[in-house]
């Protein structure tokens, strides 16, 4: 029996070009705008595709690899703007829940709360979370290797570190240190925030479909938040991307 189709969702074009050609036996398929890689990844059948950015294209993404390409589990890649206390540019954060820090619905429903579902937290898989923090730790153990130690100078990287726990997504780019502190306050146990992740938890959870969430930190979401982010992408959070991807697959074969 074939195991189920993994799908991985990289929000930047950057870390799709990272793992592309490690696809065997690649197609395409277009679909609503979208093209979707698909083969295998150390025996895996797997299917790659760039998320869109925001909460409403990750949501249409995830939707059609769930009805159209048959994906049993979902995993999304990509960078986050780090808000928890000591979550540092370069470390990593594996998420165990999401909530869409701009749904406000008050006072019909508390603040945060997807209205008529009851909850404001989506849990990620647990299974698949603790494989991809395994992954991303090795990685980690290897960031001076991987990166050179240029780049480890260059982006102020100093022994980088897994985090796993709340983070936060919107559809705003946060770029000021009042907007950050704020969502601080409103979410103490927030690590960090970006733009696709709780959409994905929410169409994972209607479908019922195991899904994961990784995010290198590129920015402490304030008003350097956007310096150097596009080098950050293809120097530092596609490496990392690459690597772990590759980790957790080669491990799940044997899992
Ligand atoms: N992704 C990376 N950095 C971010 C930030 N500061 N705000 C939202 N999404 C992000």
């Amino acid at each position: 029996m074939t195991s189920p189709r993994l799908a991985i969702v990289s929000a930047m074009h950057e870390e799709l070009r990272a793992l592309l050609p490690s696809l065997q036996d690649p197609r395409t398929l277009a679909i609503a705008g979208r093209t979707f890689h698909t083969g295998t990844m150390h025996g895996h059948p797997v299917v790659l595709v760039l998320s869109g950015i925001g909460k409403v294209a990750v949501a249409t993404t995830a939707t059609l690899l769930i009805t159209e390409l048959e994906a049993g589990a979902i995993v999304l890649t990509g960078v986050a703007g780090g808000i928890g206390r000591g979550v540092r540019v370069g470390d990593v954060v594996v998420a165990r829940h999401l909530l869409q820090h701009d749904m406000d619905a008050s006072p019909l429903f508390p603040r945060f709360e997807v209205p008529l579902t009851g909850r404001s937290r989506f849990d990620t898989d647990r299974a698949l979370s603790d494989a991809l923090a395994t992954s991303a730790m090795r990685c980690m153990a290897r960031a001076g290797e991987l990166l050179g130690q240029a780049h480890l100078v260059d982006f102020s990287i100093d022994s980088p570190l897994v985090h796993d726990g709340l983070v936060a997504s919107g559809d705003r780019f946060v770029a000021t240190a009042a907007e950050s502190a704020a969502l601080a306050r409103a979410l103490p146990d927030a690590l960090a925030v970006e733009m696709e992740g709780a959409a994905l938890a929410q169409v994972c959870h209607d479908f019922g479909r195991p899904f994961a969430v990784v995010r290198t930190i590129s920015d402490r979401a304030d008003d350097d938040a956007h310096a150097d982010f596009s080098r950050f992408i293809a120097e530092v959070a596609s490496v990392y991307t690459r690597v772990i991807v590759h980790d957790w697959l080669q491990g799940a074969r044997s899992r």
